[in-house]
């Protein structure tokens, strides 16, 4: 057994498996989080027979009360975390007029509520013990708000602001916190309901995607140099470069364009 501990929202696929997988190799024992309990249990069972760490699975729905309660809950019997991943997330793309606001609610009880209430329960110990660190896990959608993109972009901005406001409260308490900023990668985001209209990765270039693991790589390394906002990859960062200057504007008018047009093709109608 390691000493030490890491929770991970969302580690049934995708980039917090790959955390969970890396953060394995390490010894690092781990609580993994997430609706789908099959997939939770075999990554579990895998890591801990190869890695001989422990590895606790909490399947719960961040999107109601309840779900975050069950992790809350858990966290206060293990109150000596010392890495804490809000990745869960998930894309609802669409024109925000055309979806229900529950659909959003939900967005922003996964995003926003459960990633605000889970750093909230594991601060306490992490000040006490002068160690720790919090990964939340944004998007370069927060520098670069797009037509079919509204909440989710909104979402990932609010954590993008929470993170560096917190770099700041918590500069000499010995806890870091890092808001780590991944573009289009390879997952199970793009095969979700949402999303299957459109086949992102055939439209969406090569170039611009990247692995989980790698986004993941990048992401630790940057944790050991106390980086607050870490953007994987060259492209990425010219992206988020272009959202922070005047292009930004140009770029998503460009996008909104193209989004709108195939969106009326689907659609047959744009509202
Ligand atoms: N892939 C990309 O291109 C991309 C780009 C930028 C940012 N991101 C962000 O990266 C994070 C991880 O996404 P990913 O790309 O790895 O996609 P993914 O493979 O679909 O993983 C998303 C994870 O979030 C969990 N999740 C989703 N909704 C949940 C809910 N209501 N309650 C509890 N858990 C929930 C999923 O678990 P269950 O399905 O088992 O519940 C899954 O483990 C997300 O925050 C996403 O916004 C992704």
């Amino acid at each position: 057994m390691s000493n030490k501990l890491a929770l991970i929202s969302g580690a049934s696929s995708g980039i917090g498996e790959a955390f969970a997988r890396q953060l394995a190799e390490q010894g690092i024992d781990l609580c993994i989080t997430g609706r789908r309990k099959e997939r939770l249990d075999s990554i579990a069972a895998e890591l801990q027979q190869r890695y001989k760490i422990s590895v606790d699975v909490i399947v719960a729905d961040l999107a109601v009360d309840d779900g975050i309660s069950k992790v809350e809950t858990w966290i206060k019997a293990h109150p000596y975390i010392t890495l804490l991943i809000n990745n869960a997330g998930f894309g609802a793309r669409g024109l925000f007029a055309n979806k229900p606001s529950e659909k959003y609610m939900e967005m922003i009880s996964v995003h926003v509520t459960a990633a605000m209430r889970l750093t909230s329960a594991v601060l306490p110990a992490m000040i006490q013990a002068k160690q720790g660190a919090i990964i939340n896990v944004s998007s370069i959608t927060a520098f670069l708000p797009l037509a079919g993109n509204a909440v989710y972009s909104g979402t990932k901005s609010f954590l993008n602001s929470f993170t560096q406001a917190l770099s700041y409260e918590l500069k000499n308490t010995g806890v870091k916190v890092q808001a780590l900023v991944p573009g289009f990668t390879y997952s199970d985001f793009h095969k979700r309901p949402d999303y299957s209209k459109t086949n992102t990765y055939a439209s969406v270039p090569k170039i611009l995607w990247m692995t989980s693991e790698d986004v993941v790589k990048t992401s630790l390394r940057a944790l050991e140099k106390n980086r607050l906002f870490c953007i994987p990859g060259f492209i990425n960062k010219l992206i988020v470069l272009a959202g922070k200057s005047g292009l930004a504007a140009l770029g998503s008018e460009v996008m909104t364009q193209i989004y709108m047009r195939s969106a009326k093709k689907a659609a047959g109608k744009i509202i």
